[in-house]
């Protein structure tokens, strides 16, 4: 079997399922090709080997972070590139997000409309909580819990949907117009990136420059930076900076730096959770996980 897994992803955590997945069907054998759809939605149309092998392939993956509630610009802009088919291709949608909150369940509304109408039938959606890239860090400790709950959950999705089980996710009431409101994200976070800024912490290594998925930074010849209006908030050069250097516009009181490292940490001052929002709600993600995991090993 062939499978493509295109993804999209600001700082890591839906790589990580990205390739969680496509690790399930390299290890049955199949032939799968994984790609981030970085630097894809700059060219006008899909690099013809791509659109040759979405085509070709039997199952197609599309991968996303949510923001607001949505799927971000850049999925969509790839999706609206997708090929028209002549039949329906099997297609899974998975996403990762910093809540378990049901209303994330909407995130692939719009993105489904796209895909539907090229004639990629989603048949299955998978959600995972993974650790906050804004608004507060999670602690080592809650980061790796929601990997270690993500990457034993992934092999049951992978299999229950190579089985033929169908997997879509429950929407909430008024989904699409709650969606739909949310997405003044998108031109918020093109306005507030405009308002990014560095510290003089900066060592003008270039990571940011290099790393920005919609080519949004760069340097001048004096050696001062230039945040342009593409901004997709994916928090990516904020994250990543070597220096904790980038300042976020109004939402610097938002930043979470540096990338998270998915290890159990040992000692109790580094198990803190510093954030006690949502406490239930990850309970509840976790003890259904669980609960899942431990009847299907059954
Ligand atoms: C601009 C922005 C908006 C976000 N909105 C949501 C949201 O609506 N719900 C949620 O649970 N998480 C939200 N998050 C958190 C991310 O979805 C989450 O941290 C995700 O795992 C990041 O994935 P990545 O590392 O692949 O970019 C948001 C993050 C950003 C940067």
């Amino acid at each position: 079997m062939k499978t493509v897994i295109c993804y999209f992803s600001g700082t890591g955590n839906t790589r990580k399922v990205a390739e969680g997945f496509a690790s399930i069907f390299t290890e049955r054998g199949d032939e799968v090709l994984t790609v981030s759809v970085d630097g894809l939605t700059l060219c006008k149309k899909l690099p013809d080997n791509l659109i040759k092998q979405i085509s070709d392939c039997d199952l197609f993956g599309l991968g996303y972070p949510i923001y607001a509630f949505n799927a971000p610009p850049i999925v969509l802009q790839f999706a609206k590139r997708l090929p028209r088919l002549t039949k329906n291709k099997r297609t899974f949608i998975f996403n990762s997000s910093g809540e378990p909150l049901k209303l994330n369940n909407i995130s692939s509304l719009k993105l489904c409309g796209i895909l539907k109408r090229r004639r990629f039938d989603v048949t299955n959606e998978y959600h995972y909580c993974m650790p906050y890239n804004i608004m507060f860090r999670h602690s080592d400790e809650m980061a790796c819990k929601m990997w270690e709950t993500a990457r034993r959950l992934i092999p049951l999705d992978a299999k229950n949907m190579l089985n033929g089980e169908k997997h879509l996710l429950k929407r909430v009431r008024c989904g699409a117009l709650i969606a739909w409101v949310m997405r003044c994200q998108q031109w918020g976070g093109q306005l507030n990136g405009r308002m990014y800024s560095v510290s003089k912490d900066c060592i003008r290594c270039g990571k940011c420059v290099n790393d920005c998925p919609s080519h949004n930074i760069r340097i001048t010849k004096k050696g001062k930076f230039k945040f342009g209006g593409k901004c997709l908030m994916c928090m990516r050069c904020a994250h990543l900076c070597p220096r904790n250097a980038i300042r976020i516009g109004l939402f610097n009181g938002w930043k979470v730096n540096g990338p998270y490292s998915f290890i159990a940490p040992k000692t109790e001052e580094e198990k803190q959770h510093y954030n006690r929002l949502l406490t239930k709600a990850y309970e509840q993600y976790f003890a259904e996980a669980e609960q899942r995991i431990n009847n299907e090993a059954q």
